[in-house]
């Protein structure tokens, strides 16, 4: 029996019913894929009858969880990148078109446009395909450990259009690259991102585990991110999948925080971290009021002892995740956590220079692929935007659109 109460172990004596759990999970919900680009190719069916045979011809091809690790695996220690990463997520209309049964979520149901108030959405904003409620499906395409593959990515995602024919048509698609400074992933305004996740793999807690956490337990059961999967089998499961395209408006950050940093006579860094809860470098502002350097930014703290003099209260990751309650629970007892797998990007998609993005010299638009996976929508993703509007974030970012999908198991592909 698969414990849903706990992390899931794939290495350390996995039970048969883990094994077969992961070999059917779609990959990049228990733990982040890890490449360096992905293309998202946004679809909308030709007919019931195509998109059928469109999923069951996509569903060989999407990696299965249990892949992903072996592939990571594998590329630690022989330093060879295995095949691309690829999944394959339904919206509600992609079951509706399809005539199958949606996974049980009234937020689901309704569409991230059809919860426009709920999460303060403006569909005004949105990019045109995004607000016609026609994207049935999203194809997830993920290559490169090394940031030169983006030649790689291109021509395989020409593959998988030629592949797709004419039985969907792509009505948007969006690319995405990491962005580095050293060793870490930041994101358009420069700040160490990616930095904080709920551990569901045994593995990724042990690892975090070597340094004994005293104010978080990063442990978190796969329960935070798995639901059964409609189409599949009885052990089948999947995961809502979010997408939300943030357009960030960097030359505003910076010229906004370097005015604030004037009048208050202290640096642009102490206004930006004040604004995220972490610096540059991703230390947290409530452990540290210095930053303390890339090396491994720490998660293992709490705002308790901090009313707000360190990390003031409306701090973006403060208000996202207050760590009030329940910081060293086992178990269910901390549900509006989940997991972000999102991806900067920029358009157009030319490389990052030293600096990060090119700036409006270049009219390049920056921003983040918003990209997350839940169990619950509105006890997880929704109660989560809703707690971030007191965010100064806010006023430099634009919803460009978004969707709600499902990321069904393979097995439920198949049987779509
Ligand atoms: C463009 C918009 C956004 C930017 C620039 C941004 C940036 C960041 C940064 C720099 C961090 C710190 C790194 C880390 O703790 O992992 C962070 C953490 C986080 N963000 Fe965002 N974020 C954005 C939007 C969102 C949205 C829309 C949500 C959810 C609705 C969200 C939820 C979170 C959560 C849950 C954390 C982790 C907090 C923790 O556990 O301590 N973010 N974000």
């Amino acid at each position: 029996m698969v414990n849903f109460n706990a992390p899931i172990s794939w290495k350390h004596s996995p039970g048969f019913d883990d094994l077969e759990l992961l070999d059917d999970l779609q990959g990049n919900i228990l733990k982040g894929h890890g490449r360096k680009h992905v293309r998202l190719l946004f679809l909308q069916f030709a007919g019931q009858n195509q998109g059928r045979a469109l999923v069951r011809r996509l569903a060989p091809f999407v990696t299965s969880a249990f892949e992903q690790l072996q592939d990571a695996d594998t590329l630690k220690r022989t330093k060879r990148e295995g095949p691309p990463f690829v999944s394959l997520m339904l919206s509600p209309w992609g079951y509706q078109a399809l005539g199958r049964a949606l996974p049980p979520s009234n937020s689901f149901a309704a569409g991230m446009k059809g919860q426009a108030a709920a999460l303060g959405d403006n569909p005004n904003t949105w990019d045109p395909p995004y607000v016609a409620n026609n994207v049935d499906a999203v194809l997830l395409i993920a290559v490169g450990n090394d940031t030169a593959d983006a030649g790689f990515v291109t021509s395989l995602e020409a593959s998988y259009r030629l592949l797709i024919g004419g039985d969907a048509s792509v009505v948007a698609a969006e690319r995405g690259r990491v962005l580095e400074r050293g060793a870490v992933s930041v994101e358009p305004f420069g700040y160490a991102d990616g930095l904080s996740q709920p551990l569901m793999l045994q593995e990724d807690v042990d690892a975090f585990g070597s340094r004994p956490a005293s104010n978080w337990n990063p442990a978190f059961p796969i329960s935070n991110a798995l639901v059964r999967c409609p189409t599949g089998g009885p052990a089948a499961h999947g995961s809502f999948f979010v997408f939300r395209k943030l357009e960030q408006d960097v030359d505003r950050f910076d010229k906004s925080t370097t005015m604030a940093a004037a009048l208050l006579a202290t640096s642009r860094e102490e206004i930006g971290a004040r604004i995220v809860g972490r610096a540059l470098d991703g230390t947290p502002r409530t452990t540290s009021v210095t930053p303390r350097g890339y090396d491994r930014p720490s998660n293992d703290f709490s705002y308790a002892a901090d009313a707000g003099v360190r990390c003031p209260v409306n701090a973006h990751v403060r208000l996202a995740n207050p760590r009030a309650l329940n910081g060293l629970a086992q178990g269910v007892a901390r549900p509006q956590n989940f997991v972000r797998r999102g991806m900067p990007y920029a358009e157009p998609d030319t490389p990052p220079g030293p600096g990060g993005y090119q700036g409006p010299a270049a009219k390049q638009k920056a921003g983040l692929l918003f990209m997350a996976y839940n169990s619950d929508l509105a006890v997880q993703f929704e109660a989560v935007q809703a707690a971030l509007a007191p965010d100064l974030l806010n006023q430099f970012v634009t919803v460009r659109g978004g969707e709600y999908f499902f990321a069904p198991s393979i097995s439920g592909l198949h049987n779509v």
